[in-house]
């Protein structure tokens, strides 16, 4: 398990022990984080798990995929930190991951 966070909009705090090898929008759903509806399941489709990666965590996980990249386009306020959580595989590595729902978004 690894701990991590998500920040609603509205400054709740969901501490979550996330299992290692699952996403974090796994998580998220599991948690009912708000701003958080994952419609595509998943599947990089969607961009209805946008959220804000705070440092230092953010240089961890490194740029990403393309595809993200390209659906990250249909956000809402994207930012220079801005991830799809789906695309987020929870490890170790990430313990005390923070991330921000977009206000926009809940
Ligand atoms: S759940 Fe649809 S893009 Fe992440």
């Amino acid at each position: 398990m690894t701990s991590i966070a998500f920040i609603a909009p509205d400054g709740t705090r969901y501490d979550i022990d996330a299992p290692n090898g699952s996403s974090a929008m796994e998580n998220a759903i599991r948690r009912d984080v708000p701003g958080i509806d994952a419609d595509c399941g998943g599947a990089c489709a969607c961009a209805t798990c946008h959220v804000y990666v705070d440092e230092p965590h953010l240089a961890l996980l490194g740029k990403p995929e393309a595809m993200e990249e390209d659906m990250l386009d249909f956000a809402l306020d994207v930012r220079p930190q801005s991830r799809l959580s789906c695309q987020i595989r929870i490890r170790p590595e990430l313990e005390g991951l923070v991330l921000r729902v977009p206000d926009r978004q809940a």
